[in-house]
């Protein structure tokens, strides 16, 4: 509790920064396309920032002490649970595209250009079924700021496609991937996704793995292919 309001606490341990390096290298080899941010103070920042300029219209953030970000609360569950639990519908799907491309709306002056999230993947969103909408929270990586909005939306589309697909089942998977994609909405951008679904070798491949939960290839490779086809 922070001035009699629930607010959820982020904390950077000591002797993080190694790992954190250790974390960014992997990115690079791998090809994923953010880091995430070493320095206690600047990942505060970011935190706090995107944090307000998505929700500060009714809710806060703010540094607490020099390892710590605290934010209010927003209501809803993690979209996780949903999905975990086998009860996401398309529905709630839309929702989270919804707030993705609300998001991806936004100017960013850290990248002079349009934001995005850079681990948008399922629980990071935080769906509440009275209003009907979704939160996006997390922001503890960056993309890379040379990239230009559109390739970073793209991935953004990309990271959550990954997160849904290894932890659904086979007869949800399109209607709730459709479901997902057409409430984006963006044609551009999904377009830039098509060209994405395609599974890399090497240690790109070994992070596709875990960004997919480890599915079985053969059935990751079926359904990347049909979403590949339905777009
Ligand atoms: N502001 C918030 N409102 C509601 N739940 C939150 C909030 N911040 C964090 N949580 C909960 O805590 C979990 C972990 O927080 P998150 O910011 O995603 O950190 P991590 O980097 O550990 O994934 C979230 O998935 C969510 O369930
Ligand atoms: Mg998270």
């Amino acid at each position: 509790m922070r001035e009699g309001r629930p607010v959820w606490i982020k904390c950077r341990r000591r002797g993080a920064a190694p790992i954190v390096a250790c974390a960014n290298s992997f990115f690079r080899l791998a090809g994923n396309p953010v880091r995430a941010l070493a320095q206690p103070d600047v990942w505060q920042r970011w935190e706090v920032d995107c944090f307000l300029s998505l929700h500060g219209d009714g809710y806060r953030a703010f540094a607490d002490g020099v390892r710590r970000v605290a934010a209010d609360e927003v209501p809803g569950v993690n979209l996780t649970c949903h999905l975990d639990g086998g009860t996401i519908t398309p529905p709630m799907l839309a929702t989270a595209a919804q707030e993705l491309r609300r998001a991806h709306s936004q100017y960013c002056a850290d990248f002079g250009g349009l934001w995005s999230h850079g681990d948008p993947h399922v629980g990071n969103f935080i769906y509440d079924a009275a209003s009907g909408r979704a939160r996006l929270i997390d922001f503890e990586v960056m993309h890379h700021p040379a990239m230009p909005a559109e390739e970073r939306h793209a991935d953004d589309l990309l990271v959550f496609i990954q997160d849904m697909v290894g932890r659904i089942s086979r007869d949800l998977w399109m209607p709730s991937a459709m479901a997902f994609l057409k409430a984006y909405g963006e044609q551009r951008i999904i377009d830039l996704l098509r060209a994405r679904l395609v599974i890399p070798r090497g240690l790109a491949r070994v992070w596709w793995a875990v960004r997919t939960t480890y599915l079985a290839p053969r059935e990751l490779e079926s359904r990347i292919a049909e979403l590949r086809a339905a777009i």
